[in-house]
């Protein structure tokens, strides 16, 4: 499908984007592992949620939609999952494959995780490696890099594992894995991830402690069901963010968005630039900050962003790069390799791409460079199956001079599949 964006004259209004996909996914998983019903409200609806629904259905758990945006989770406990009779399908989620094999390296069964195209790329070995110290059984292909996984799960072993990279998959797949384990795990980050799991293992009444790159947790005898309430998505929020400050003569009000300190590093880059952004209502929702975010049309400084910001920022990162090409001098990502193992290798992606529409970039082995202003030209792009990348190339889209065609729209369906009609709804066409 594709999509034809227009240049527009102003942002005005306010909106409310999507449930939090991070905390849509864990909220299944851990209701599904704990005792009594849970009741989820704000669950995102798009296609990689949906995924994690349809896998823990198939392990044998009821879920019942209740509303639009409302689910009932009634839990089984730590101990009752099902064998699965058929492979489990993540589709294109990397968080649905990751968190559910730390999950199935404790189950006393056999089961397979397939997915797309997109997942049969993704590095496996990660999770692989520290699920098997446990004493999970894991394989895949090329000696366990990449998916299919096949994995025989049963009494874990507590371990210390230092993971290479800072991923919030990774860690989550290994404390969710720590609560099936004969004592405590903890897990070191080189650069503190996410921090959802921690935040909601905690609200179901697992024990752990935290500090910045470094968690542990105990083996659990129980979880209790919860009621959770998912916050707007601070990431589907970014995109309107970046509208509003990029189109001139723009004013907008993103109401209930989560604001966990380790997702907003987008926010703080631009308001490092020079952009005009407010936190208003700023409360707590179960262990996550939320709240509402106010944007004014600015003029924005380049800046270079690297090291322990790049977690914090890691999906906003080709949105980065379209408001970079309207930043005053120039702006450099670097430390963003793990950007190459995303959906797509979101570096080349986003840099061919912007090519496409008439940007200078440099395209870095760890991220890019941009020198500003530019004008982009418009064109002919494509989302290469990356949600990401079709909503990135749309904001670029409102600033070109002539429109931006984006081929394989209905990638945005993995994260937010009203979109475009809702950018429509805060736009004025010229
Ligand atoms: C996610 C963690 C991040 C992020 C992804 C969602 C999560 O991936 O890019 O979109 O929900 O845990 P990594 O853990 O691989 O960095």
């Amino acid at each position: 499908m594709n999509q034809i964006i227009h240049p527009i004259t102003s942002i005005k209004g306010s909106i409310e984007v999507p449930g939090d996909k991070s905390i849509s996914h864990r909220a299944v998983m851990l209701g599904a592992l704990s005792l009594g019903n849970t009741h989820i409200h704000g669950f995102l609806n798009g296609e990689d949620c949906l995924s994690t629904i349809r896998v823990f259905r198939q392990l044998g758990v009821e879920i019942d939609r209740v509303a639009e945006t409302s689910y009932i989770i009634k839990g089984k406990g730590l101990n009752q999952l099902q064998e699965p009779k058929y492979v489990l399908d993540v589709g294109n989620s990397g968080t649905t494959i990751r968190l559910t094999a730390g999950i199935l390296a404790g189950q006393p069964f056999h089961s397979v995780l397939i997915g797309d195209d997109s997942i049969l790329k993704r590095p496996m070995k990660r999770i692989k490696e520290p699920l098997s110290l446990m004493g999970a059984k894991i394989d895949g292909r090329e000696e366990g890099k990449y998916a299919p996984l096949s994995i025989r799960g049963g009494k874990l072993k507590g371990i210390a594992y230092h993971s290479p990279v800072a991923s919030a998959q990774v860690k989550s797949a290994i404390l969710f894995a720590g609560l099936f384990a004969d004592q405590k795990t903890t897990v070191i980050e080189p650069f503190q991830s996410r921090d959802h799991s921690e935040n909601m293992l905690l609200q179901f009444g697992a024990k752990l402690e935290k500090t910045n790159q470094e968690v542990t947790i105990w083996p659990s005898p129980r979880l209790e069901g919860q009621e959770v309430n998912i916050p707007g998505d601070f990431s589907s929020a970014a995109f309107f963010i970046a509208a509003a400050l990029l189109v001139p003569n723009s004013l907008l009000r993103i109401k209930n968005i989560g604001l966990n300190p380790t997702r907003i590093g987008f926010l703080q880059a631009m308001q490092q630039m020079n952009g005009q952004i407010e936190i208003l209502n700023l409360h707590y929702e179960g262990n996550e900050s939320v709240g509402d975010i106010l944007v004014k049309s600015s003029n924005l400084q380049g800046i270079t962003i690297s090291g322990d910001w790049i977690p914090k920022i890691i999906d906003e990162l080709p949105l980065f790069a379209v408001v970079a090409t309207q930043a005053e001098g120039i702006t450099k990502v670097t430390n963003a390799e793990e950007l190459r193992v995303k959906e797509s290798d979101r570096i080349s992606t986003i840099v061919n791409e912007l090519r496409q529409v008439g940007v200078k970039v440099e395209e870095l082995t760890d991220g890019f460079v941009i020198e500003g202003k530019q004008r982009i030209q418009g064109g002919q792009v494509s989302t290469h199956g990356d949600h990401r990348i079709g909503m990135a190339m749309a904001i670029a889209g409102l600033i070109a001079k002539e429109p931006i065609i984006i081929q394989q729209a209905e990638a945005v369906n993995i994260s937010y599949p009203q979109f475009f009609e809702h950018l429509r709804q805060i736009s004025t066409i010229k």
